[in-house]
């Protein structure tokens, strides 16, 4: 598992996370063994294409989940050495908001639309803090005003609808971050944005990691955003972290044939906007029934017969930097009769 941080560092750290959820339809093995580690003040951005599993491992850390037809069936997460696994309900409504805190990209169905913003900034700080509601309102004040909501004494007593899009944001990150937790997780937080108030927001979360040291989980679909916010990056194909490493590793010199894929069909903030983006061909594989092998075998133009029958492991390209594909684990050919010339010649092109 590639990490840029000493491990003293490290403040979160999934290993061989699996997530089923008991659907009509049978079982969807919806995260596939996730293995990844979140330093102190670090960014981490999540990419890849919708159903890959982004949201679920997210959820999966404070157990976001529906609580009878999902589950961790495998697998460990450590926050500051704590096995989050293994807590009870009771035990991960305190860890919520006090340690580890999520955004979504809609405030509207993430907070509660019938309470007014102070109370609801309140309720946390009260829950976590255990303090007075007058000591709490100043806090909720204060925090507002952080977040970059002018005359925030009247703003307390309005509700979710009497805010744009963008002060909605601001106030979930409020909410999220009033009782300054450790990690906050960020799901396409600003999907919903015009590009203006996205780079608001985008602002914000930094502003809030200079002044309170916060790790964060980024979502995003957009690769400009995680150019400019991430530190590093894991890409998720079908459950399964298929590459990892640093920024500009994965930008410059993308290994995983999916990673190549995806930076050719999402807009970057260097693409040349006269060139055409190039989609990946093809769709997901479906999840009730995984592949034996490579997931992106189906639609991966270098995939070598060893592919299709053994599912590839991560391999090192640097300290930092590791891939999960065949083309750059060297047993490859011990495991399977070499490829066809051909197919070592597309393989290198
Ligand atoms: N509550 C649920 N019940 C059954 N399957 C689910 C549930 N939630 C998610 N899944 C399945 O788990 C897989 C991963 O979903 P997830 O929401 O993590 O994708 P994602 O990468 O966040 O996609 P997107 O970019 O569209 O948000 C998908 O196949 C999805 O259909
Ligand atoms: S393991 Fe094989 S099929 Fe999968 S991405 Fe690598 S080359 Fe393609
Ligand atoms: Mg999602």
């Amino acid at each position: 598992m590639p990490t840029t941080k000493n491990s003293s560092d490290v403040i979160l750290e999934v290993n061989n996370l699996h997530v089923t959820f008991t659907t009509h339809g049978g079982e969807v093995k919806a995260v596939r063994g996730v293995s990844f580690t979140l330093g102190k003040g670090e960014t981490l951005a999540i990419v890849g294409e919708s159903g890959c599993g982004k949201s679920v491992t997210a959820r999966s850390m404070t157990r976001l989940l529906p609580e009878h037809t999902s589950k961790i069936s495998q697998g460990s997460i450590r926050f500051k050495g704590r096995e989050l696994t293994k807590l009870s309900e009771k035990q991960l409504r305190e860890l919520r908001g006090s340690e580890i805190s999520m955004i979504f990209q809609d405030a509207m169905t993430a907070l509660n639309p019938t309470i007014s913003i102070g109370e609801q900034i309140m309720e946390g700080i009260i829950r976590h803090q255990r303090i007075s509601r007058v000591e709490a309102r100043k806090q909720a004040i204060e925090m507002l005003g952080l977040v970059g909501i002018s005359n925030p004494e009247m703003r307390l007593k309005q509700y979710l609808h009497e805010f744009s899009g963008g002060m909605r944001q601001r106030m979930m990150i409020a909410i999220a971050a009033v009782c300054k937790p450790s990690v906050l997780i960020a799901d396409e937080p600003t999907t919903a944005l015009d590009v203006t108030i996205q780079a608001q927001i985008l602002e914000l979360f930094k502003m809030l990691q200079k002044k309170t040291g916060v790790s964060i989980i980024l979502i995003t679909h957009d690769l400009g955003v995680v150019a400019n916010m991430a530190d590093r990056v894991n890409v998720m194909y079908a459950g399964k972290v298929v590459e990892s490493g640093t920024v500009d590793e994965l930008f410059r010199h993308p290994q995983h044939p999916y990673t190549k894929g995806l930076l050719a069909s999402m807009p970057r903030l260097d693409t040349d906007k006269s060139l055409p983006l190039t989609p990946i061909a093809g769709t997901p594989p479906d999840l009730f029934a995984p592949p034996q092998g490579c997931a992106f075998a189906a639609r991966c133009s270098y995939a070598m017969e060893v592919c299709g029958a053994f599912q590839p492991e991560q391999t090192a390209v640097s300290a930092s930097h590791s891939v999960a594909c065949w083309l750059q684990d060297p047993r490859a050919k011990l495991v399977f009769r070499p490829p066809s010339k051909s197919n070592i010649m597309t393989a290198q092109g």
